[in-house]
């Protein structure tokens, strides 16, 4: 079975290559590099010992991607490839919408050319904006706050549209909560070039001294310590969702042809406790200054998970601790990420 992994170059992505080759999966991976180097992909054949196919191209390119599908014979796609700034999202809002949501569109018209008709998408939690109530259940109204979760949004209609055309598709959209965390060989994680927007990048940053602190983005929210909190979730564990999401997806037929559910731990942690585990995991200290809320932030935000207990068998293993120890261990291996 050979799976074609759109953005396998990126962060999410790397991982992923890494456990679908370990569960005996052959691998081609379509990435720019818009946003990765192709070097991740060598870490990730040093990690298991297994070989995998690179093809640099743009999933814009409707023409590259048929002939790279029928190359490989390929029976299912795990679509990560896109752009995700959100602040970018706003001053960009063209670039945005050609690549996650044209780019998608081209990436279905080129399975359907070539047979292929399972796909793993990429979704976020930010689909569902302000939450009205909390756990998110995959039911919880959506409302994208900005034009990036607003791509996203539309990628799942599309693809909900077109699950609902023809019973032959199959889709899986997985909503991400905020994936940390790295390998646990330290050979892979994430390079955010430039400043990182979120939270845990920054701290890092600070942590191994390229940044004097941490801006912490408002303390006066209705959370138990007033910063805001979050469902982060190891990638690792995140990609191990993806696994058992493909392997839901071969047990679907018929009109149940596409599935929605929810990928974090249903546990939230506010900015100043995640700040308190790094500086355990790394013993190292993390200067902050309190600063203005940022606009667009939602004071707390995490997943109910009985949707991917039920419809996934899975469930995060993976705690903070590990979290922070994984993501401290692959920076200090790779003070540059993979520049070195
Ligand atoms: P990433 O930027 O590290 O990976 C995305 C990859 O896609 C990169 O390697 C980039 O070079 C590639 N790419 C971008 N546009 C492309 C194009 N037009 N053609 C080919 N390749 C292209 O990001 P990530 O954190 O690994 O995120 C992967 C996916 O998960 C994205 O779709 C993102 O929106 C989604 N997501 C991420 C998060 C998060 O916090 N990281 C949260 C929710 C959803
Ligand atoms: C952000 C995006 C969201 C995207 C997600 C991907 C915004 C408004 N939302 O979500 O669309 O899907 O990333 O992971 O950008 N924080 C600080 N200081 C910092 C950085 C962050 O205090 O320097 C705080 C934030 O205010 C927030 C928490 O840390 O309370 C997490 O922030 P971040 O990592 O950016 O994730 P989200 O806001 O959940």
């Amino acid at each position: 079975m050979t799976i074609l992994i759109t953005g396998g170059a990126g962060y999410i992505g790397s991982h992923c290559c890494v456990t679908f080759l370990q569960a005996g999966h052959d691998v081609v991976v379509v990435d720019n590099l818009i946003n990765s180097r192709a070097q991740s992909l060598k870490r990730v054949e040093d990690i298991t010992g297994c070989k995998l196919f690179f093809e640099e191209a743009d999933i814009r390119d409707q023409d590259a991607l048929e002939r790279i599908l029928a190359k490989y014979d390929c029976t299912a796609v795990i679509h990560f490839a896109g752009l995700k700034a959100v602040g970018e999202s706003v001053s960009q809002p063209l670039d945005y919408y050609d690549c996650n949501v044209v780019g998608t569109h081209r990436l279905l018209k080129a399975m359907e050319a070539t047979g292929v008709h399972q796909l793993i998408f990429s979704s976020s939690a930010t689909v569902y904006g302000d939450p009205q109530y909390l756990p998110l259940t995959e039911n919880h109204p959506t409302g994208p706050v900005n034009p990036y979760g607003r791509t996203k949004l539309m990628v799942e209609e599309m693809l909900t549209d077109v699950a609902a055309s023809d019973p032959k598709w199959r889709f899986g959209i997985l909503r991400y909560f905020n994936p940390v965390g790295a390998h646990a060989s330290g050979a892979i994680g994430e390079n955010p070039l430039g400043v990182p927007n979120n939270l845990m990048p920054f701290i890092t940053q600070v942590a191994d001294g390229r940044r004097d602190k941490l801006s912490v983005f408002g303390d006066d929210y209705d959370t138990r310590d007033g910063t805001g909190v979050r469902d982060y979730i190891h990638v690792v564990d995140l990609v191990e969702g993806h696994l058992k999401a493909y392997e839901a997806l071969q047990a679907r037929s018929g009109n149940d042809n596409c599935f929605t559910v929810n990928l974090g731990t249903g546990t939230g942690y506010s900015v100043l406790e995640m700040v308190r585990a790094f500086e355990r995991a790394s013993n190292k200290t993390v200067p902050l200054v309190i600063a203005p809320r940022r606009e667009g932030d939602v004071a707390e935000c995490y997943a109910d998970t009985k949707k991917a207990e039920e419809t996934l068998d899975w469930r995060a293993q993976r705690d903070l601790t590990a979290m922070c120890h994984d993501t401290w261990n692959w920076v200090c291996k790779n003070p540059r990420g993979y520049d070195d």
